[in-house]
């Protein structure tokens, strides 16, 4: 099963956090693809920081689809979109100050409960990037992290011209910080800030 957890790459989340979440903050729509979710604690970041920066009326704009191939990730995703059951060493790398907000305490010590207003804004289908055909579209913003990495350059590139469809005119793309952007596809994106693993759609 694939690594991931919970405020995972702290740049491309403060990009996320600074430079998209204001930007988008006035869309009637903010429609959010999570590609590669595994397990599924990116999605939720993802929902914990817009609803921490958003107003809850702006908040309700919110979809994020969540998807990837892998069977096993989703098994245990499952079990915490059924529950919401996370254990004290999953969300050690939350915030503290989110941590109150959005993780409950239980009888249990050792055991939170994610608030239904961030398990509701994510939704699971499971879906093969190299299948090459976009789950939707109409996408504000597509995280992308330490997924690309598994791929030849080739493919890397047929799935981010495959992000370029699948977003709105200068919609966004947030990828982990390893990740450059291939030269064929530098007229389709263009990165929004130096040193930020952060792109902007060019073009429609
Ligand atoms: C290392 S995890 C990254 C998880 C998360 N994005 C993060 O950064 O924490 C890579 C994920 O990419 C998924 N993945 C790899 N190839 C894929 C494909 N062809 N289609 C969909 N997902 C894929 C894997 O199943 C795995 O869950």
């Amino acid at each position: 099963m694939a690594y991931t957890s919970f405020f995972r790459d702290a740049d491309a989340l403060k990009a996320v956090e600074e430079i998209v979440i204001p930007a988008l903050s006035h869309q009637r729509e903010i429609r959010v693809w999570d590609a590669g979710c595994a397990t599924g604690e990116e999605p939720y970041t993802i929902a914990i920081l817009f609803a921490s920066k958003l107003g809850a009326f702006s908040f309700r704009s919110l979809d994020i689809l969540a998807t990837d191939h892998e069977e096993s990730s989703y098994a245990q995703f499952a079990l915490h979109i059924k529950t919401g059951a996370y254990g004290r060493k999953d969300i050690f790398w939350v915030p503290q100050e989110l941590r109150e907000k959005y993780f409950k305490p239980t009888d249990d010590p050792e055991s939170f409960l994610l608030t239904d207003e961030i398990r509701d804004k994510v939704r699971y289908i499971k879906h093969d990037l190299l299948s090459l055909v976009p789950p939707e579209s109409g996408k504000s913003l597509i995280i992308c992290k330490n997924v690309l990495m598994h791929f030849p350059p080739p493919q890397q590139a047929l799935v981010l011209g495959m992000y370029w469809k699948s977003l709105v005119p200068e919609g966004y793309l947030v990828m982990d910080g390893n990740q450059e952007m291939p030269e064929e596809l530098e007229d389709r994106f263009q990165r929004v800030e130096r040193g930020a693993p952060l792109f902007q759609k060019r073009g429609t």
